[in-house]
């Protein structure tokens, strides 16, 4: 850059001064670069600066001509710096875009936004449903003990009922040689739990996985959810639980559902049933319902009173306190509220599915 002139303003030293500014400015690439510049023709003792700090010297009329030239040089060279400025900025972008792995033009990644599990979504309709007939909620442990999944509900060892539920065992010893802890096959175990620490009246459902050591289909899984239902209190009969579970089936699968009571076998309750309602895929037409096979009836829990000897075994006096209990499974719910056809499909973690619900 040249230094500062100390020659008299004039019209051909303004034009110079500009030509040469201008020119050296298109060969300037970077912010730096512009700053010294800036500094050298337009800063405090710039070159423009100095030579209109010059202007004193002249003579009026020469002073009024050459003033103007140089005001109108300063505002060449002004806007001549923004625009190289904003030359350097377009080619600023345009090696980003083409050299750095950083694509500013690229929309945004969106962040995934989940959902609820469809059984979690079940589950928490059925309880929903519970609660709103005045049951509250509990949960209780996966990993139980032999005494609260069978012997408390009246199922000793070495009784053939025990093969109702394919037990995975855990792998813990007592001293006596026995293994007596489990991955709970029911929610049943939170029968006693319940009856033990608290007194009647009891209402609670109890939602919660379970296990089994079985071989799986698109009707068996080896864990799946259940949700369990006692009331027990004094004056509880057959008719609680049938009016109970029938509101229960209205509210989840509609207004005009019938309901089906069957005898059914489970150690822990007597009379025990198996509930079945009335298909609504095709209101009991039949003619290849994939639904309800044509039956026209759908199972969908196993309940009962609540056996005297588990009343008993927890120390409630059956002659005072009787109760009902029911067992079902969400899934198979969801199944026939969705038409799903596989329950290996909910914990299969495949989001084409999941995402439906
Ligand atoms: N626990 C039973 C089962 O897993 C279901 C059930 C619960 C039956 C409560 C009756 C009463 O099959």
């Amino acid at each position: 850059m040249t230094q500062p002139t100390s020659e008299p303003p004039s019209s051909q030293t303004i034009e110079r001064l500009t030509r040469e500014a201008v020119d050296e400015l298109s060969k300037l690439g970077t912010y730096e670069e512009l700053e010294t510049w800036r500094v050298a023709y337009l800063g405090r003792r710039g070159r423009l600066t100095l030579l209109l700090r010059g202007l004193s010297g002249l003579d009026i009329d020469e002073r009024r001509l050459v003033g103007s030239l140089a005001n109108e040089a300063k505002g060449t060279l002004e806007q001549n710096l923004e625009r190289r400025s904003a030359e350097i900025d377009g080619a600023e972008l345009a090696t980003s875009a083409s050299q750095d792995k950083l694509d500013v033009t690229l929309p945004g990644r969106t962040t995934p936004v989940g959902r609820l599990h469809p059984t979690t979504q079940i589950v928490r309709e059925i309880c929903g449903v519970f609660s709103d007939l005045g049951f509250s909620v509990v949960e209780g442990p996966e990993v139980e003990w032999d005494h609260y999944n069978f012997e408390m509900l009246n199922i000793p060892r070495g009784h053939p009922a025990r093969d109702m539920w394919n037990t995975l065992w855990v792998d813990y010893q007592n001293e006596a040689g026995e293994q007596p802890m489990l991955l709970r096959t029911h929610t049943s175990p939170m029968q006693a739990r319940v009856m033990e620490s608290s007194r009647p009246p009891i209402r609670v459902v109890v939602p919660g996985k379970c296990y089994r050591y079985e071989a799986t289909d698109a009707t068996h899984e080896w864990h799946f959810y259940q949700v369990e239902g006692l009331a027990v209190d004094e004056g509880i009969t057959f008719a609680d639980l049938k009016g109970t579970l029938y509101e229960f089936a209205r509210r989840l699968f509609g207004e005009d559902r019938k309901v089906r009571f069957r005898c059914d076998y489970f150690p822990f309750v007597e009379p025990g049933v198996d509930m079945s309602i009335d298909c609504f895929a095709c209101e009991g037409e039949g003619d290849g319902c994939r639904i309800c096979r044509d039956s026209g009836w759908i199972e969908i829990m196993g309940a009962g009173m609540v056996h005297p000897k588990v009343l008993a075994g927890v120390g409630y006096d059956p002659e005072k306190y009787t109760g009902f209990a029911f067992g079902l499974g969400p899934e198979r719910i969801a199944m026939l509220k969705y038409g799903i056809e596989d329950i290996r499909l909910f914990y299969a973690n495949d989001l084409r599915f999941l995402r439906q619900f």
